[in-house]
């Protein structure tokens, strides 16, 4: 799997941002919200584009538009804090939503919420969770749109493991990353480190 570690001055200082645990929760909203900006920028670089001619004032030019718009695919619940960004960045996009549980049963994601299109064939789609850590959620996620058909899928994430990218690295889906860091590992509970704690508790506070 391509992953894609965005290297820029301004993805540096907004991570920094985000990881400082004296960072409170409106700023670690707009912070993430600007960050999911500077990534989503990134990933969109490939899409394709169809051309035909517009009119300036002045004379004809070249125009351009986006041949097939991605679908936006937040994962609930972090993945929020990520939507309203990447649509102001795309709004020719569409967007579905994924919502996953543990089944306390089996250990295993178990989806809630699929508010996707039945037919994805030939399409792409961003998925937007903000931390990668086993992926196995996140994999869930993906397999889903694979299963409908869909043929290219870019993550964008704020943080990922190494155990989960080699996880998603392995699943054989079509994925990419993008991302602005890649992280040490795992503690004994599945948070990263050094990480930003619970994205989601940050976000929109311990339930
Ligand atoms: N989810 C989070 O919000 N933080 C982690 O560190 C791991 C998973």
């Amino acid at each position: 799997m391509d992953v894609n570690v965005v290297n820029h001055p301004l993805v540096a200082t907004r991570l920094s941002v985000l990881r400082d645990k004296e960072t409170g929760d409106p700023e670690f909203r707009s912070t993430l919200d600007e960050l999911t900006s500077l990534l989503v920028y990134e990933a969109s670089r490939d899409l394709p584009v169809r051309v035909g001619e517009i009119h300036t004032p002045v004379s004809p030019a070249e125009g351009y538009q986006l041949d097939s718009p991605p679908l936006l695919v937040p994962v609930l619940r972090a993945g929020l804090g990520m939507a309203d960004a990447a649509r102001r960045l795309i709004p020719e996009s569409t967007m579905g939503f994924v919502g996953l549980a543990r089944d306390e049963e089996t250990f295993e994601p178990r989806a809630y919420m699929e508010s996707l299109p039945e037919d994805l064939s030939g399409s792409r789609a961003i998925v937007l969770d903000p931390m990668v850590a086993t992926g196995g959620s996140l994999l869930h996620s993906c397999r889903l749109l694979a299963d409908r058909g869909c043929e290219d899928i870019m993550i964008v994430c704020v943080l990922a493991a190494p155990e989960g990218i080699d996880r998603l690295a392995e699943s054989g889906l079509p994925l990419t990353m993008v991302t602005a860091s890649v992280d040490d590992g795992l503690n004994e509970n599945a948070y990263i480190v050094p990480g930003l704690g619970d994205a989601g508790d940050r976000l929109f506070g311990a339930i």
